[in-house]
């Protein structure tokens, strides 16, 4: 009876976390053609701008209309037909989401310059962006627009080798958990020897922004004026002994320099790598 019940337990034991331990979505991924019209396989971002096109010929077809010119109406009209077909042009597993139907009812009610049958075909072809949305927009962006990370190096200083970003994070977060023990234990000399080389680390990480931003902002509002007055406030702190203005300014670095980059750069990257993998 006992093995019986040992046996159900492996059974279930081994069974039962991998269909029941942790919630799951299920997230469709877009077909890989769709590669193509990002960069790098593109020179430009052909299929967010074809995007942006499809809703400013809907809003010119909308407007046009309503305010009863024919001409206009007819010229935006052929746009957005053109853009919306070619939507499977460029991804053909996505033709069977595209609402042809529809696109002909709007045709129609262009050509006759009804307002109102104009207005009703929009709303039943907008079904078929919404829904493609729903289904595809996040992950497609994630994959596609996400900064790449993996192949980012940042200098040392001279005689160092270059290193990868996991391993340049791993000793910022060393060197500020290090400074904090040390501040909590008074031991202030440790810390600031540990302050110098996460200033040195620093400098060269924002060194390293460059290898993609072209303007200084990005970089100055992440590790510009506020992160070098919150280090400075660290160094006083730590030189007066004064375990709350220490812990306060370490904090507020903490922030300025690490949580806001990981929110901008880390989280959406650490998402693209799980769906690529
Ligand atoms: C078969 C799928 C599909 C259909 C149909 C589709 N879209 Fe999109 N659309 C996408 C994907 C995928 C993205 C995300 C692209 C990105 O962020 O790089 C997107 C993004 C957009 C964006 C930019 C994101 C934003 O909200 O600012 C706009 C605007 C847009 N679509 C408009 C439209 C309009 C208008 C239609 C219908 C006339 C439409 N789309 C139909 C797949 C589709
Ligand atoms: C792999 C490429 C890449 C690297 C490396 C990179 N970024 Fe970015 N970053 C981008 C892209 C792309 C955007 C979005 C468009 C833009 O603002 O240029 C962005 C946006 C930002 C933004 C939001 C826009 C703004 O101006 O406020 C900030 C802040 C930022 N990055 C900070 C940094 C900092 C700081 C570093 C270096 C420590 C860095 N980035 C390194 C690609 C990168
Ligand atoms: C570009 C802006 C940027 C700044 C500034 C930044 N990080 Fe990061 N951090 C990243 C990115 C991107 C990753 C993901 C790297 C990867 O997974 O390859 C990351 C990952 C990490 C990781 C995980 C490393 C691992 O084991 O994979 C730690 C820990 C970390 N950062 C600590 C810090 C600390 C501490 C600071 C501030 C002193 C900081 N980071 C400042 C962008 C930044």
């Amino acid at each position: 009876m006992k093995k019986k019940l040992l046996f159900w337990i492996l059974l279930f034991g081994f069974a039962l976390p991998a269909v029941g331990s942790a919630e799951e979505r299920w997230l469709p991924l877009p077909p890989a053609s769709i590669g193509e019209w990002y960069k790098p396989k593109n020179e430009r971002q052909v299929w967010l701008h074809t995007m942006f096109a499809l809703r400013r010929e809907m809003q010119a077809v909308a407007e046009y209309a309503a305010s009863g010119d024919r001409d206009l109406l007819q010229k935006w009209g052929a746009r957005f037909v053109a853009h919306y077909r070619k939507i499977a042009e460029m991804v053909p597993e996505w033709r069977d989401e595209l609402d042809y139907e529809g696109l002909q009812q709007l045709q129609d009610a262009v050509d006759q310059g009804d307002p109102e049958r104009v207005a009703a075909a929009l709303k039943t072809i907008g079904r078929s962006c919404s829904s493609c949305h729903r289904e595809f927009r996040a992950t497609t962006a994630m994959i596609y627009r996400t900064p790449d990370f993996g192949k980012i190096r940042v200098q040392g200083g001279s005689g160092e080798p270059a290193r990868d970003y996991p391993e340049v994070m791993q000793e910022l977060s060393a060197l500020v958990n290090r400074i904090k023990i040390a501040s909590d234990d008074a031991r202030h000399e440790a810390g600031l020897v540990a302050l110098a080389q996460l200033n040195r680390r620093l400098d060269q990480l924002a060194s390293s922004c460059g290898e993609c931003h072209r303007d200084a902002p990005p970089e100055s509002r992440i590790l510009g004026e506020l992160t070098r007055e919150a280090l400075a406030g660290l160094e006083q702190g730590l030189k007066q002994g004064d375990q709350k203005l220490a812990g306060r300014s370490l904090g507020s670095a903490a922030v300025y320099a690490c949580a806001r980059c990981h929110a901008i750069h880390r989280a959406p990257y650490d998402m693209r790598e799980r769906l690529l993998r």
